[in-house]
């Protein structure tokens, strides 16, 4: 079965950076899963036309909790879509750590991209401490109530949850596959229990080239979300390969 690789761009590249990258990817052989790059909104519009016609779908790194109306700075997923854009993480680390995005955010903006007919791919790990304190089931499971509050689902594959232990993201420490696969499992089960659908489960925190296969081989990890990695072509190429 096909695997679904995102790419997370995060805000490491320059628009023409970004360009530049985009094109050197649709030049690459096409891959056997299914490949979304997820570059900052500034770029997406030229990075849509770039990738236009080939076989990569486009991702957003967050949307709004509405389509239309006063909220400054934000960025409408009624427009992200008209964009071409499919995927859309929310609630990864990076942001509820840094602009304190908190779990009813979160569950307004997935629900506002199902809307849309966007695919959330909503992101939950614990923190290094929970994992230490063996507290990485409990600190999920209220991660996943508290976003999925509510939320329907027409079909399984509206959404997709990412598991990114934050203790791993950026760090060159991922986690072990065999551990990742049973808390992916944990995840399912939760998942299950909240939506009444069987959701895909991603893998992210610090994929590379040398660990990649491992968790692609794994039961219950059904693909990847990738940082810095995503940013270097050869490396990424043999990941989505
Ligand atoms: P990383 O980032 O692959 O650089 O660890 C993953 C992520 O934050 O989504």
């Amino acid at each position: 079965m096909k695997k679904l690789i995102i790419a997370n761009w995060k805000m490491q590249l320059s628009y023409s950076a970004s360009l530049a990258f985009a094109k050197k990817i649709k030049q690459t052989k096409k891959s056997s899963n299914q490949v979304v790059i997820c570059p900052d909104y500034l770029a997406l519009p030229a990075i849509a036309a770039i990738l236009k016609g080939g076989s990569y779908q486009l991702g957003a790194q967050d949307s709004a909790i509405t389509n239309f109306g006063a909220y400054t700075g934000e960025v409408s997923p009624a427009n992200l879509k008209s964009l071409g854009v499919k995927y859309i993480i929310l609630g990864h680390s990076e942001r509820r750590e840094h602009l304190h995005e908190n779990s009813a955010i979160i569950n307004a903006k997935i629900k506002a991209a199902l809307q849309n007919k966007l695919m959330p791919v909503l992101c939950v790990g614990e923190k290094l401490a929970e994992k230490e304190s063996g507290e990485t089931k409990k600190y999920l499971n209220e991660e996943l109530r508290h976003a999925l509050k509510g939320v329907k689902l027409n079909k399984a594959t509206d959404l997709v949850i990412a598991y990114e232990p934050l203790w791993a993201i950026g760090t060159g420490q991922a986690s072990l596959s065999s551990e990742a696969n049973l808390i992916s499992l944990f995840i399912k089960q939760q998942a299950f229990k909240i939506l009444k659908k069987n959701i895909q489960v991603l893998y992210g925190g610090s994929v590379q080239a040398d660990n990649y296969s491992q968790f692609l081989k794994e039961k219950n990890i059904d693909g990847l979300l990738v940082g810095g990695a995503s940013l270097k072509l050869k490396e990424f190429n043999q990941i989505c390969s």
